[in-house]
C-alpha cells in the first residue's frame, strides 16, 4: 500500500497538462471547479501570478503567497474530474489542497454570500466508491479545517463549519424540482429535509470525492465554499453580486489559512 508513483520532474501529466517543474516548488494548491475562475482567483489570492496551461477542464496558474508559490488549478465539475486532478497533482508533488467552490445551503440560519467550511461530506457520488467502500468516511484533514476556521474567525468572515452533501447530480440528487422533467426519483424525494434534520449544511458536487481521494492518496484536503443558493427559500441560484461577495470572503479565508500553513512549515 506504500507505493508512490511520483512523476519524473519534466513528465507532463496527461490530463492537467503540466509537470512537476511548472510548480516551482509549490506543494499547496487551491482548487476551484470553474476554469474561468482560475485567473481572477490566482490574482486575488497572491502576487506575481503566472499562467501555466489549460487542458480540458484543467486551467492552471501559479500565484505567490507570503513569497511562496501556490498552485491554482480548476477541477471541472463532479467527482471524476476531481479524482483525476488529485491523482496527477499527487504524482507531481502537491501535498495540500483547498477546494474553493460554490454551494447551496439547506439550513435556514446560513445566508447567501456566506462561507461554508466542510469538515466531512455525505458520499452521494460515484467516484469516491471506486476509492473506498461505502462505510468509509469522507472527512477533511483536521489541519486544513482548523486553518480555514481560524482564518475565518480572524477576519470576522461569516463562516459555518459542518457537513456537506456531495451529489453527482445538480437537480435529482439535490432534490430540485425545477429540472427539465420536474421528476425526482423516489429514492431522492424527501432527502433535503432528511439531510437538514441530520444537521448537514449544504449541497455541492465535489467534496466527498475530494476528501476520500485525498485520504487515499495521502494529501491533506479542506474545502471552503461560497453560498450561492438558499434552498430553504428557493431552488434558484443567486445573482452575480452574491458570487462576488462570497468570492471575496473565500479569498480571505483561503489566504489566511495558507499563510498559517506555510508559516507552520506544512
Ligand atoms: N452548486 C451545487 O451543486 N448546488 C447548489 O445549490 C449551488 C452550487
Amino acid at each position: 500500500m506504500k507505493t508512490r508513483h511520483y512523476a519524473a520532474p519534466n513528465e507532463v501529466m496527461y490530463h492537467i497538462g503540466f509537470s512537476h517543474e511548472a510548480l516551482r516548488g509549490a506543494t499547496m494548491a487551491v482548487l476551484p471547479g470553474d476554469p474561468g475562475r482560475v485567473e481572477p482567483l490566482a490574482k486575488a489570492l497572491g502576487n506575481d501570478p503566472i499562467y501555466i496551461t489549460s487542458h480540458r477542464e484543467y486551467t492552471s496558474w501559479l500565484t505567490h503567497i507570503a513569497g511562496q508559490p501556490v498552485l491554482v488549478c480548476s477541477t471541472g465539475m463532479g467527482g471524476p474530474s476531481v479524482a483525476i486532478c488529485l491523482e496527477e497533482l499527487a504524482r507531481i508533488g502537491i501535498t495540500h489542497v483547498i477546494r474553493f467552490g460554490t454551494t447551496g445551503t439547506i439550513q435556514d440560519n446560513i445566508n447567501l454570500g456566506e462561507v461554508i467550511i466542510n469538515k466531512a461530506a455525505v458520499r452521494l457520488d460515484g467516484t469516491s466508491h471506486h476509492y473506498a467502500p461505502a462505510a468509509f468516511p469522507a472527512v477533511a484533514s483536521f489541519t486544513m479545517v482548523d486553518a480555514l476556521n481560524k482564518a475565518a474567525l480572524e477576519d470576522h468572515i461569516p463562516a459555518h463549519v459542518g457537513i456537506s452533501v456531495s451529489s453527482d447530480t445538480f437537480w435529482l440528487g439535490q432534490e430540485r424540482y425545477d429540472s427539465f422533467t420536474g421528476y425526482v426519483p423516489k429514492v431522492f424525494q424527501g432527502t433535503l429535509q432528511e439531510w437538514q434534520a441530520l444537521g448537514a449544511l449544504n449541497y455541492e458536487m465535489e467534496t466527498s470525492a475530494l476528501f476520500v481521494t485525498a485520504q487515499v492518496l495521502g494529501i491533506k484536503a479542506g474545502a471552503v465554499c461560497g453560498v450561492v443558493a438558499k434552498r430553504t427559500d428557493s431552488e434558484e441560484i443567486a445573482p452575480n453580486d452574491v458570487y462576488d461577495t462570497a468570492f471575496a470572503r473565500q479569498v480571505k479565508v483561503t489566504v489566511g489559512a495558507l499563510k498559517q500553513l506555510l508559516k507552520a512549515g506544512e
